[in-house]
């Protein structure tokens, strides 16, 4: 009993001194909207939301409620939730919001883009959008297609049923480790890729440094990653300052910035260079993923998408040798499968939304936000209302047959402004190479008609998407005894 009144004083103690803090807020014409209770504010019931893959009523109801600015306080801190175009404009270019990102993020990933600012980012962002860039890409495909060749034959051909989640998972995994680390890829790969998926789970978890946490095994993998690609950066950075890097082939991202480095078009470390390979790996893999799983997703129970994405593969496939690799004029022949893509992340968006800081106090739509206030918008609440997207429950890859009926800022999978994904054109090729194996090789059938779904935060199937796969045209001799071959050696 004594301890239930002592408990009690304490946290009516702790109510007062926070409501303390934000009596201090009336000096401001804050938003609409509760903070709910002291610290914890919304981000139970958020997350709660989140798992349940419910989060976009949660938003929709308090837009109903407060209207299109309304405050809340999740993960922390006092948060103001914008909605709408003007909303995502204003979030995505205002230079007095910076991007935020969460203290275990922080904690796991170091000193990466995603956590850089001032000269450290201008120089980070800039390398690696040369490197991104569509001429670049142009010079990488056909080592994707052998990539994403390589995987299917090791993970899909050989099996009846499938995992749709965890293939693509290493599969985009493969593609951007080759593109990172180049030769080194495989090894790190098999060294790392169950550190990398826990390094990926710990991110929006809750930063306590303990054990068997969530958090705790993710530093510990984040850890272990940091140290071997650090070796390999040294080894990489011999060569570069013995000037025996080859530079006639495409040199693979470390080597990029180490020679950019030596030449002094940045100064950034080569701590600061292993962080953000570990973020762009991060950053790069878990989201194409996702797209390429509900890509399979949706088209279980959309044959006339299928048929159509099949014709336009199969011309493709046609046109080309046996064993020749797909250019970025065959991809950019796949315009209604990228149609199809977009459709999926239009109502999948494997980023859900983006977090941003008032670097100092600033006026929105004449309410205030004060400094350090986070802002937050989620893609959804565009991406589904009807105002922008007809019937937008409804897949329909038409929709994109003339991208200027899309209002502007309604339909951001990749974010905008100064902070827009760089991986943009990289993903698009990426998951066009894998749509053309896939869907020229193989038909699927949902093992589970009724697999639920959670943010995790990224939206992701209870089971991983389990497939039973046929074969449209069966395997070659050799494809099938390689496929073999490996499995049993
Ligand atoms: C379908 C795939 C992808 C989606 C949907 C996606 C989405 C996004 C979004 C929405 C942002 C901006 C977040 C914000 O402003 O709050 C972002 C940033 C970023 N993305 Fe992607 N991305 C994808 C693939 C990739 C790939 C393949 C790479 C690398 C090769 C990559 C690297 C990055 C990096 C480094 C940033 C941070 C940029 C910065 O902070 O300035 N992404 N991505
Ligand atoms: C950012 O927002 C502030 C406050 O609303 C406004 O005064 C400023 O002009 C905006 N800056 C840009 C670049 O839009
Ligand atoms: C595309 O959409 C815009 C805006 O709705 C419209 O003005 C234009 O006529 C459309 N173009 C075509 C070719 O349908």
């Amino acid at each position: 009993m004594a301890f239930i009144v002592l408990v009690a004083a304490l946290l009516a103690l702790f109510v007062h001194l926070i409501t303390k803090k934000h009596r201090f807020y009336s000096i401001y014409n804050l938003p609409p909207g509760d903070l709910g209770i002291p610290v914890i504010g919304q981000t139970f019931s958020l997350l709660h939301s989140l798992r349940r893959n419910t989060d976009d009523q949660w938003f929709r109801t308090r837009i109903k409620k407060y209207g299109l600015v309304s405050k809340m306080s999740v993960l922390g801190s006092p948060t103001v939730l914008l909605a709408g175009p003007a909303a995502n404009h204003f979030i995505f270019t205002n230079d007095s919001l910076a991007l935020t990102q969460t203290r275990a993020l922080r904690s796991l990933l170091g000193r990466s883009i995603l956590t850089m600012n001032g000269d450290d980012l201008k120089q980070m962002r800039s390398a690696l959008q040369g490197y991104l860039r569509p001429e670049m890409v142009r010079r990488y495909v056909g080592k994707m297609d052998e990539e994403v060749r390589r995987q299917i034959k090791l993970n899909w051909v050989v099996c009846e049923t499938v995992s749709v989640l965890p293939m693509a998972r290493r599969l985009t995994l493969a593609v951007i480790c080759s593109v990172v680390f180049g030769q080194e890829a495989g090894t790190i790969i098999e060294a790392l890729a169950a550190d990398f998926q826990l390094l990926g789970d710990a991110i929006l978890s809750f930063p306590v440094n303990i054990p068997f946490t969530r958090f705790g095994r993710g530093m510990r993998s984040s850890a272990k990653i940091r140290k071997a690609i650090k070796r390999i950066a040294q080894e990489k950075d011999e060569l570069v300052l013995q000037e025996r890097h080859d530079v006639a082939s495409f040199p693979d991202f470390i080597t990029y910035m180490l020679i950019l480095r030596s030449q002094g078009a940045h100064s950034l470390t080569l701590e600061d260079i292993v962080d953000n390979v570990m973020g762009i790996i991060i950053g790069a893999h878990g989201t194409t993923s996702t797209l390429i799983t509900f890509m399979i997703r949706h088209l279980t129970n959309e044959p006339d998408v299928l048929a159509k994405i099949t014709e336009e593969q199969d011309e493709i496939a046609d046109n080309k040798g046996t064993g020749d690799v797909l250019t970025l004029e065959d991809v950019s022949r796949m315009k209604y499968t990228w149609k199809a893509a977009m459709e999926t992340l239009r109502i999948v968006p494997p980023v859900f939304g983006s977090f941003r800081t008032a670097a100092k106090d600033i006026k929105y739509q004449g309410y205030d936000i004060p400094k350090g206030w986070k802002v937050f918008a989620a893609q959804s609440i565009t991406h589904l209302d009807s105002r922008f997207f007809n019937d937008p429950t409804k897949f329909d890859p038409t929709r994109f047959d003339n991208r200027s009926s899309i209002p502007p800022y309604s339909f951001l999978p990749f974010g905008g402004g100064p902070r827009m994904c760089p991986g943009t054109e990289f993903a698009r090729v990426e998951t066009m190479v894998a749509m053309h194996y896939l869907v020229t090789q193989f038909r699927w059938k949902l093992c589970f008609k009724e697999e639920t779904y959670k943010k995790d935060p990224k939206l992701t199937p209870v089971f991983g998407l389990p497939v039973e796969l046929e074969w449209r045209r069966p395997p070659s001799a050799a494809d099938a005894w390689n496929a073999l071959y490996i499995h049993s050696g």
